[in-house]
């Protein structure tokens, strides 16, 4: 049963790092993102070694290739038996069918529950100007709205957005598809590189499933303590 909808993005560069900031939190976060920096830094192991504390593990590689080896990576994933992980939406309708397909048909060979398979739609460290320069002239809901859509009609299980898109996300794809939001920043917290943002308390009382945490926890002095007092401000909401 899920604990809360905290997942705490694990940004560091070795195995050693990631087990510590496990072994600090997880009596309150039992979910984990393991991204492109820590999962090319270590290799498959660093997954075991973190599915062996006893977590779920959110693999965030934003698979983005065509079709045909998107589907077949997205197999390797569903062997690592990961609970959730990203495509990203950019690389079409039929690269998002192929790797659903790929995934149930990998889980029911291997006899597993298939992981969710989420599509990354827009960065939430780009805004307006970013989608212009590179020349989509789409307003940034609209662009999120269409990658959204079709992820949903490709049968993905959910998507990735910023907290500002929830609301349009809900009521466009309805209650059934899952939205996991980082860009989640709380009060007194610096922005850094992320342009879309919100407090977690915000982006959950919007219907956000999921918030991904990375840097506001990470990086402070004391993480633990970040942890405690980002779930007592959204104790309400969840
Ligand atoms: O440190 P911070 O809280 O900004 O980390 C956010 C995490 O969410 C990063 O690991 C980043 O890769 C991820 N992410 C994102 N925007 C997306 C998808 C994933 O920031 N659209």
């Amino acid at each position: 049963m899920k604990k809360n909808p905290l997942i705490v993005a694990l940004d560091v560069p070795s195995k050693k790092e990631a087990l510590d900031m496990v072994d600090q939190l997880k009596v309150y976060v039992d979910f984990y993102k393991i991204g492109l920096q820590l999962f090319l830094a270590e290799g498959h192991g660093v997954v075991e070694a973190i599915k062996d504390c006893g977590v779920n593990i959110f693999l965030d590689l934003k698979l983005h290739d065509i079709p045909n080896q998107v589907a077949a990576a997205c197999r390797e994933l569903v062997k690592m038996e990961v609970s959730m992980f990203t495509v990203h939406t950019q690389g079409g309708f039929e690269m998002m069918k192929r790797a659903k397909e790929a995934v149930e048909d990998e889980a029911f060979k291997l006899g597993i529950s298939p992981p969710v398979v989420l599509g990354v739609t827009v960065l939430t460290s780009l805004d307006q100007k970013d989608l212009t320069d590179m020349g989509i002239n789409r307003k940034v809901n609209e662009q999120v709205l269409g990658l959204a859509s079709m992820a949903t009609e490709a049968g993905l299980d959910g998507v990735v957005a910023s907290p500002n898109e929830i609301s349009d996300l809900k009521r466009v794809l309805g209650e059934d598809n899952m939205i996991v939001v980082p860009g989640i920043r709380p009060k007194g917290a610096a922005k850094t590189d992320q342009k879309r943002v919100m407090s977690p308390q915000e982006a959950l009382t919007k219907g956000a499933d999921y918030i991904v945490v990375g840097r506001p926890i990470i990086e402070a002095i004391d993480p633990l303590n970040k942890t405690v007092e980002i779930l007592n401000e959204i104790k309400g909401v969840c």
